[in-house]
C-alpha cells in the first residue's frame, strides 16, 4: 500500500535524524560526574611541580594539544573532535576536579592517563594547564 511506504520512509528518515542527534551530543558534552567535580588538588602548585609537568606536557600532551595548549598540535588536524584548548574560558571555567578526572578516564583520542601517570603528575598538569589561561 501506498500510505504504509510513505510512513515507513518518514519513520525512517526520523530515525536517522535522532541518531544523528544522538552521535553529535556524545561528542559534545563531556561532563565528569559531581563525585569527580569536586575533588581538591592534594598538593601545591609550586614551581618545582609546575616545571616537572611542562616537561610531561611537552613531550606527551603537545603533539595534540600545542606547545602553548590551544588544541593545534601537529595531530589534532586528524581528530575530530578536535583537542581541547586548554587556555580557552571554557576549560579554565571547569574545575580542577572535573579536568582531574578527564585527564585520568579519558574519552576517544584522548586516552585514560591513570594508568601511565600518577596521581602527583597528574595534580601536576592540572596546574601547569591554570599557567595556559589566555
Ligand atoms: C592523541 C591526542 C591527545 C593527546 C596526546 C592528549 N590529548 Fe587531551 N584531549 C584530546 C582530545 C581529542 C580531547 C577531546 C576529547 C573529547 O572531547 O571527547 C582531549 C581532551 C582533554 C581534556 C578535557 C578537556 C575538557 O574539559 O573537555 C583534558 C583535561 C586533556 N585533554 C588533557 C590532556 C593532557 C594533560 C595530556 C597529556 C598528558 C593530553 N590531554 C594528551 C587529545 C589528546
Amino acid at each position: 500500500m501506498k500510505t504504509s511506504k510513505y510512513l515507513t520512509s518518514i519513520s525512517l528518515a526520523f530515525c536517522g535524524i535522532v541518531f544523528a542527534n544522538m552521535s553529535a551530543s556524545a561528542q559534545t558534552a563531556w561532563v565528569a560526574p559531581a563525585s569527580a567535580n569536586n575533588l581538591k588538588n592534594p598538593g601545591t602548585c609550586d614551581a618545582a611541580t609546575v616545571k616537572d609537568a611542562k616537561a610531561i606536557y611537552t613531550s606527551t600532551c603537545a603533539p595534540c594539544h600545542g606547545a602553548k595548549g590551544r588544541g593545534d598540535g601537529p595531530a589534532a588536524a586528524a581528530l575530530n573532535p578536535k583537542p581541547a584548548d586548554h587556555s580557552s574560558k571554557a576549560i579554565q571555567q571547569e574545575s580542577d576536579g572535573s579536568l582531574f578526572w578527564k585527564l585520568s578516564e579519558g574519552r576517544g583520542a584522548m586516552q585514560a592517563y591513570k594508568g601511565q601517570l600518577t596521581d602527583k603528575q597528574r595534580w601536576g598538569l592540572i596546574c601547569y594547564i591554570r599557567t595556559l589561561k589566555k
